[in-house]
């Protein structure tokens, strides 16, 4: 069939924020590239929205403009759906009522993924819909694309990432000025960096969102949310941003997706990583991913993770494959997850006991003869090797009958660490709380 012969296809949007007006503006001033190179023209025909004057003043008379979500579903003349409300509510019901009428879906939410993403891949088999998600990841990135099919030859070590802009802002502007977490998050409020409820970003459940759908597609394992490690940067003091940078590390909210013999590990925490690295050195709301195969090596992929015609970038890409495949036989297409649904793997997301990582620790301790001879010993006991030490004077304390002790370790497993951390907390001379961050010299 000749590419003229081809009707176009024919979008719905659900939302027209920021995305989806990126996205009609994209398809719109593309549309000429993107029909030649997905040899059919993509038409938004339909969006909802519930402030239909605002849909409207973006779409002009370009596209149908309705309050009710459903509409757009019900109408038979659309073939794809592109959910851009977010969050688990009415957009999973939207999502399954979509592939239940037959729809292919597009979408940016990743915590609707992370969370009932194998009821939402189930639902979208028995109907041979394709739901596919390049922005819920990354943004602009194509690193679902490039997981998925471009490092498809290669067994997955592990993937290790820099997927949330917000706290990557606030990181790099609490090391540049030496300035506490609070400080920062008001001031990234203040210049729209970071939203007026900014808890899903700074406590890591939308890096560990993303992490989750990573390890997925990484390993072929189901999206396990609820297994994810998850720890954000509240806790993080500038003094540990300032002794790590002493040391020769950056301190990154990294979500990490590990291959280990007897499991996956799946956390997300803020991680010491060498200054050295590319990606120790990706600064403000940029987002950066690192995949590890056995064959290809470690590779990189930087961009913006988030914004209007960044993700639109990705939800366009969507619409193309789609646009490809819609005739193709549901086979021909490429798996959700990457890999056949009835050859997922049944290896477990381990326990954060059994993750083995290295560990920066500062303690605060008298300063005087044996201290750090007890506290060696304490990890000695645990088969915990130490890779530095430095003592520095605290900032804070005016006498000197205090220092702070800084251990960089080798590798170990958290419930080793644990243990020892408990017995040096118990000791009278370590007198305040222990600060454990976790290391990753992403080799
Ligand atoms: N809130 C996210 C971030 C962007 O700060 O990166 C959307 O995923």
């Amino acid at each position: 069939m000749s590419q003229e012969q081809l009707r176009p296809v024919r979008v719905g949007l659900l939302g027209i924020g920021t995305v989806g007006s990126g996205t009609f503006t994209v398809l719109k001033r593309n549309q000429e590239e993107i029909r030649r190179r997905a040899g059919r023209g993509i038409e938004i025909a339909m969006v909802a929205d519930l402030n239909t004057e605002r849909a409207k003043e973006v779409v002009g008379d370009a596209a149908q403009v309705v309050a009710d979500a459903r509409a757009v579903i019900a109408n038979p003349d659309i073939d794809v759906v592109v959910e851009l409300i977010g969050g688990y509510g009415i957009a999973k019901a939207l999502v399954l009522e979509a592939i239940a009428a037959g729809k292919h879906v597009v979408t940016a939410n990743k915590a609707l993924l992370a969370v009932h993403g194998t009821e939402i891949f189930a639902a979208a088999r028995d109907k041979g819909v394709i739901v596919a998600f390049e922005a819920a990841v990354a943004g602009g990135i194509p690193i679902i694309k490039a997981l998925r099919e471009g490092l498809t030859a290669n067994q997955v070590q592990w993937v290790a990432g820099i997927i949330n802009g917000t706290t990557n802002f606030i990181l790099s502007e609490m090391r540049d000025k030496g300035l506490d977490f609070d400080v920062v998050l008001k001031e990234a409020q203040r210049l729209g960096y970071a939203e007026a409820d900014p808890t899903f970003d700074i406590e890591g459940v939308d890096a560990a969102h993303k992490a989750t759908l990573l390890s997925a597609i990484a390993f072929g394992i189901p999206v396990q949310f609820d297994k994810a490690h998850v720890e954000g940067i509240t806790k993080l003091s500038a003094t540990d941003i300032k002794y790590a940078e002493q040391l020769g590390y950056r301190i990154k909210l990294l979500g990490i997706a590990r291959r280990r013999d007897a499991g996956i590990e799946l956390r997300t925490h803020p991680t010491l990583v060498p200054m050295k690295r590319l990606i120790a050195n990706v600064e403000g709301a940029m987002n950066a991913v690192l995949v590890q195969g056995d064959a290809v090596g470690t590779t990189m992929y930087y961009g913006k993770g988030a914004g209007s015609e960044p993700t639109a970038s990705a939800v366009v890409a969507d619409l193309v494959d789609i646009a490809r495949l819609i005739d193709a036989a549901p086979a021909a297409r490429v798996p959700s997850l990457a890999f056949q649904p009835d050859a997922m793997s049944a290896l477990p997301i381990l326990p954060l006991e059994q993750v083995v990582t290295s560990f920066y620790l500062r303690l605060r301790v008298a300063d005087k003869a044996g201290v750090l001879a007890k506290i060696t010993g304490i990890l000695a006991d645990q088969g915990i090797s130490i890779d530095a030490v430095i003592q520095r004077e605290a900032d804070e304390v005016s006498e000197g009958s205090q220092t702070d002790l800084i251990i960089l370790t080798h590798d170990t497993t958290e419930g080793g660490m644990s243990q020892a951390l408990a017995a040096m907390q118990a000791l009278p001379t370590v007198l305040a709380p222990i600060v454990r961050l976790r290391k990753e010299e992403l080799a």
